[in-house]
């Protein structure tokens, strides 16, 4: 593959939020690949909402990422061109932090209500980035286990709350700029063999093995919730992405 054909977040199109206003909503912008695709939206013109359960954590990440992109607004106007071969004109978008607790099913609706009050029946974007992965077997106070409730439970509820501002009745099917909702899936996914019982919560020993297995059965649940939603709403391109074994951040302890 040539250096051209290399995908490249810096060539794709960059919004200008006040003639296109975009909307996007991502669940763990503070931290690894949300924060890096909160940057890039940014960047790229977007209205983005950043869930995140730590108010300190998220808002520091929202300052780190306004100057990072500074920084890279610089270099970007030097010497990018996008895919017509136009020198790029950036206009940032704006960055608004969401509170968000994927363990408590409350917070999600409230966080669902507070994003409703501030952007009136507009989302372009939902991405259900924030995740856990290999936990010791616990219960959220909603009684599910904690990896299945963060990992699928929430995003659906979110979904849910959110849906009507991604499919408003004018929206045609064959929009060339469909509305979209992308989960974060894994290729653990594939350690899960056999039917899934949302009742059996695979509380089994030893947990050092069965932790990978409910990671596994979280991920493969938003590729079927993936792949449902784009049955059921074919005007919103519904898609679950892997995004390979990636370390954002050193601290980040599971790349
Ligand atoms: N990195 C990889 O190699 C890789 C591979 C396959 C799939 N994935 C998937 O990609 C996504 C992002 O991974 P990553 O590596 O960027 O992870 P990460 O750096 O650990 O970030 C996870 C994010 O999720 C948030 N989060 C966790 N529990 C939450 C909760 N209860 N409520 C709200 N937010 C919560 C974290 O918030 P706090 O900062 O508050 O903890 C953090 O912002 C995950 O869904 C993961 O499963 C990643």
């Amino acid at each position: 593959m040539s250096t051209q054909q290399v995908f490249n977040p810096d060539n794709l199109p960059y919004l200008d939020p006040k003639k296109d206003r975009k909307v996007a909503l991502i669940t763990g912008g503070n931290s690894g690949v949300g924060y890096f695709t909160t940057l890039h939206l940014y960047l790229h013109g977007y209205i983005v909402y950043v869930g995140g359960r730590n108010k300190e954590r998220t808002t520091l990440a929202i300052e780190k990422i306004k100057n990072e992109a500074e920084l890279r607004i610089k270099k970007l106007t030097s010497s990018t061109v996008d895919g017509d071969g136009l020198k790029v004109e950036v206009t940032v978008g704006e960055l608004h932090y969401l509170p968000i607790d994927l363990v408590d099913l409350k917070s999600v609706d409230d966080a669902s209500k507070q994003f409703l009050s501030q952007e009136k029946g507009q989302l372009n974007l939902l991405i259900h980035n924030a995740g856990i992965m290999a936990t010791n077997f616990s219960l959220t106070k909603d009684n599910f286990q904690d990896q299945i409730q963060t990992n699928c439970i929430s995003p659906l509820l979110l979904t849910d709350r959110l849906i009507k501002s991604m499919t408003p009745p004018s929206s045609a099917p064959s929009s060339s700029s469909p509305p979209r909702i992308v989960f974060l899936s894994s290729l653990a996914h594939a350690a899960i063999q056999w039917h899934i019982k949302p009742e059996d919560k695979l509380q089994r020993t030893p947990d050092l093995f069965w932790r990978w297995i409910r990671y596994g059965q979280s991920k493969l649940v938003g590729i079927y919730l993936a792949k449902s939603l784009s049955k059921r709403y074919p005007q919103i391109l519904s898609t679950a992405v892997h995004p390979a074994i990636v370390a954002c951040f050193p601290e980040n302890w599971w790349c």
